[in-house]
Order: C-alpha cells, then sequence, then structure tokens
C-alpha cells in the first residue's frame, strides 16, 4: 500500500506542482490534502503554463483521478474558475475529481477579516488574502460550513446565520462590514448546484484505494517553514503544512504512508513577513528574483530571495521523515561566480544548527562558499551530466543536512528534470 508524500520543504513555492505532475503517470491516485487557494502550483507542458490553486497538480493527465480531501480549505468561486479554465483547455474534469464533503468552506466573511486583519496590521504576516486564516478559525471554533453543507440549504442558513452572528462584533471593531446574508445564502446556494457532482466522502474513497494497494499520491501545499506548529511563527499559514498533515488532512493511517520527498528549490525564497536568515537584499536579491522569476502564482508579489538554508532544511528533514529531496530550480544558479549555502546560524557566540525559537533579530547565517559553473545545464537527464560544481554543490548539501537528493529540476518544463524514476518503486 504504498501512499508517497510531496511536501514543500521551505516556505512554499519550492516546485510542489511540477513534482507532483512528474510522478502522476506513476500513481492511481492524486489527492490534496491541505491549505486553498492561498496555494499556486505551476505546472509547464511544452511551454504552456497553467497554475492550479486547488486542484490537485495530476489533473493534466487524462483519466487520472484525483480528490481534494478535508484538510483543505475551499473557496468554491475559485473552484469553479479553475474547473471551467481547465476544461476551456480541452482538459475534462467532471468525473474523475472529487471532493470531500468535510473541507471548510471559505465565506466572504473570512476574505474580508483576512483582509481587516492585514490591514490593521499594516501587513504584517502579508497573508494571501484569501480567507484562509478565518476559515481555519472558524474550523478550530466548531462554527465554519462544511462543504457537505452546501447541499442542505435549510442547514446552511442555520450555519450562516450562526457564524455572521460570531463574526459580527470583530467586523465591526475593524471598521468592516458584514455582507448581505440572504445575498451570501442565495450566491452558496448556487455555487452549490454547480458542484453537486463533485461532492464524496473521500475519506472512503481513499481508504479503499488504501486497502486495494493502490499508489496514492499525497500533494502537500505551502511548505514546513509555514506550517502552523512547526514553522516560524507567528509568521506562518493556518494549516498543517507537514507530512503528517496528510494523515488528517486525507484521512489515513501513518502507517499507510511508505515514503516522504521533500521539495526544495537550490536557493530559498519566501513571500510574506516573518524570519528568511540567508536573504540577498538590493541588487543581490534582484538578481535572483529576475533569474527565478520569483513572482508570486497566486499574489504576484516579488519573492524575497537568499541562499538555501541548511538549518530550515535540517527542520524539514526531522519533522517530515524526508526520505529524499526533489531539487529544483537548479538552472537558476547557472553563470555565478560564487553559490553560497547557509550551513548553520550564529546566536548569542553560540552556533545552531536548527531554527530557534525566538531571537531571529540576533541571527548571523553562517556561509560556506562554492565555485559556480557557467554551462547552461537545462538539457541534463541525469546528475551525471551536471557540471563539475554543480554535483560538488548537491554533495556538500546532502551531506549538511542528512538527506539525499533524488530528482533535480533543472527547468519549469515536465521535461527539464534529471534523474526522474519511480518514486513508488523503490
Ligand atoms: P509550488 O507552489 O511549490 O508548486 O511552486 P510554484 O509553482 O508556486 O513556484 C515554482 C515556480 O518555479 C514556477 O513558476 C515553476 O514553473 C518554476 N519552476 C519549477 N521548477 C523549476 C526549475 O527547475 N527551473 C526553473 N527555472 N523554474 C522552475
Ligand atoms: P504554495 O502551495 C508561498 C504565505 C503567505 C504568508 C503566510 C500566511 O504555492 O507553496 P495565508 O494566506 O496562508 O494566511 O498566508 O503564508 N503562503 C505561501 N507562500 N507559497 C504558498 O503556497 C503559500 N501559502 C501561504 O505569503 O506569508
Ligand atoms: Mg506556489
Amino acid at each position: 500500500m504504498p501512499a508517497l508524500v510531496v511536501v514543500g520543504a521551505q516556505w512554499g513555492d519550492e516546485g510542489k506542482g511540477k513534482v507532483v505532475d512528474l510522478y502522476t503517470p506513476f500513481a492511481d491516485l492524486v489527492v490534496r490534502y491541505a491549505g486553498g487557494a492561498n496555494a499556486g502550483h505551476t505546472l509547464v507542458v511544452r511551454g504552456e503554463k497553467v497554475i492550479l490553486h486547488l486542484i490537485p497538480s495530476g489533473i493534466l493527465h487524462e483519466g487520472q483521478n484525483c480528490v481534494i480531501a478535508q484538510g483543505t480549505v475551499l473557496d468554491p468561486a475559485v473552484l469553479l474558475q479553475e474547473i471551467a479554465a481547465l476544461e476551456q483547455r480541452g482538459v475534462s474534469v467532471r468525473g474523475r475529481l472529487l471532493i470531500s464533503d468535510r473541507a471548510h468552506v471559505v465565506l466572504p466573511v473570512h476574505k474580508l477579516v483576512d483582509e481587516l486583519t492585514e490591514a490593521k496590521s499594516g501587513g504584517k504576516i502579508g497573508t494571501t488574502k484569501r480567507g484562509i486564516g478565518p476559515t481555519y478559525q472558524d474550523k478550530a471554533a466548531r462554527r465554519g460550513v462544511r462543504f457537505g453543507d452546501l447541499q442542505r440549504p435549510e442547514l446552511l442558513r442555520q450555519k450562516l446565520e450562526a457564524n455572521f452572528a460570531g463574526w459580527k462584533p470583530v467586523v465591526e471593531s475593524m471598521g468592516g462590514t458584514l455582507p448581505d446574508l440572504e445575498a451570501v445564502l442565495a450566491q452558496y446556494v448556487d455555487f452549490a448546484k454547480q458542484l453537486a457532482g463533485f461532492v464524496s466522502d473521500t475519506g472512503v474513497v481513499v481508504g479503499e484505494a488504501v486497502k486495494r494497494g493502490d499508489r496514492i499520491l499525497l500533494e502537500g501545499a505551502q511548505g514546513t517553514m509555514l506550517d502552523l506548529d512547526h514553522g516560524t511563527y507567528p509568521y506562518v499559514t493556518s494549516s498543517s503544512a507537514v507530512s503528517g498533515g496528510a494523515c488528517t488532512g486525507a484521512g489515513i493511517g501513518p502507517t499507510a504512508i511508505t515514503k516522504v520527498i521533500g521539495i526544495s528549490k537550490a536557493y530559498a525564497t519566501r513571500v510574506g513577513g516573518g524570519p528568511f536568515p540567508s536573504e540577498l537584499f538590493g541588487e543581490e536579491g534582484d538578481a535572483l528574483r529576475k533569474a527565478g522569476h520569483e513572482f508570486g502564482s497566486t499574489t504576484g508579489r516579488p519573492r524575497r530571495c537568499g541562499w538555501i538554508d541548511a538549518p530550515a532544511l535540517r527542520l524539514a528533514v526531522r519533522v517530515n521523515g524526508m526520505d529524499e529531496i526533489a531539487l529544483t530550480k537548479l538552472d537558476v544558479l547557472t553563470g555565478r561566480d560564487e553559490i553560497r549555502i547557509c550551513v548553520a546560524y550564529e546566536q548569542n557566540g553560540q552556533r545552531l544548527l536548527e531554527p530557534p525559537y525566538e531571537g531571529w533579530d540576533d541571527l548571523r547565517p553562517v556561509y560556506e562558499t562554492f565555485p559556480g559553473w557557467k554551462e547552461p545545464i537545462g538539457g541534463c537527464r541525469t546528475r551525471a551530466e551536471l557540471p563539475e560544481n554543480a554535483r560538488r554543490y548537491l554533495a556538500r548539501l546532502e551531506e549538511l543536512v542528512g538527506c539525499r537528493i533524488g530528482i533535480v529540476s533543472v527547468g519549469p518544463d515536465r521535461e527539464e528534470t534529471a534523474d526522474l524514476v519511480d518514486p513508488f518503486g523503490r
């Protein structure tokens, strides 16, 4: 019963979408287990780009069954737009996409509260303003609306009334006004009609797949350093982004998971506020941003860029139980005289090998510097074909973080990948 988790090992946007798309031909079922439309997963097939926010990144493979599981939070408007955009491209979605009746629904009030909170704090966290935090807040407060509720208008009305009553003082204290309940109800009843064919008890579907011994590909969103428990709290998202989140998020037991692959860029990026010790500023940061086209897939915001951070990756290897790293965007480092790895942090004269609890402002990154390479690497299909300095860089990284590197991605396209093998095969 092989279930494989693809998890972000940094601050999100590591290239999870590309890797899930690459692994899909080896899988029987692709399951997205966490997050919502804060995610933006990019797939490039023969030069054509598709960005998915909610639908699993396996969807471009004809006939592949996909599940959006109960750990996610769903904005029906975004979902419908995504389905329509795929259908316009000739990708059939109906009949092979199932959406959990237990997934929580993002309401207009959630987006409003997200925006008001960000405005009030001067954009401290820098959320995507997709209503993610407030929706998970409602889930934990046990007053959320679940996807299955949309199919029951009378129950939906009662839930909306209770939900609005809960948020009213909060919204008003921030100078906002709640949307009209009747209008929201009518809009969501209409969404429900359009999405009725997709709703399912996906926990049972995934459970049966596990029983049959199907190969299940579990797609994470965000990244370990944005995880609610293990990330740079409070500069995190509101869900469990780590591999453990795949168990609760998809409804499978930990014993079903046979492999965890963590995705990391060959450098590091972060979008939004919060600690980033190896960040590069000024011209250096701009150059990396330009080379890597580092602008958010969801919000278009420029991503902060810096050197790869081994302490953060060590944490990711540990909390995810990572068997392997899939390293992406190595091509972006081509042409540099020198490349650096942040091997540790120094804080008050102490050397730290993993991120600390606090005191981020007093951290100093400790670097090792490597000679770069000039040869274009987009055509390399095995690690052995990479320039010697690139291979040295990978070998040192493996040693520093204690995890082997499997596939190496050398360009955005499906084809631009070195050492791709069946991930369920070993
Ligand atoms: P995700 O959220 O983890 O799926 O990642 P995003 O899609 O938000 O961001 C990754 C970006 O890098 C996308 O624009 C991808 O097309 C691009 N990308 C992925 N792998 C590579 C690679 O190896 N080289 C280059 N140059 N771009 C890549
Ligand atoms: P993918 O799946 C990168 C960041 C936001 C913000 C913080 C909280 O594409 O890797 P939220 O809207 O979730 O409350 O914002 O988390 N963030 C991401 N950064 N990639 C993502 O998803 C992200 N999802 C959320 O920028 O700093
Ligand atoms: Mg992304």
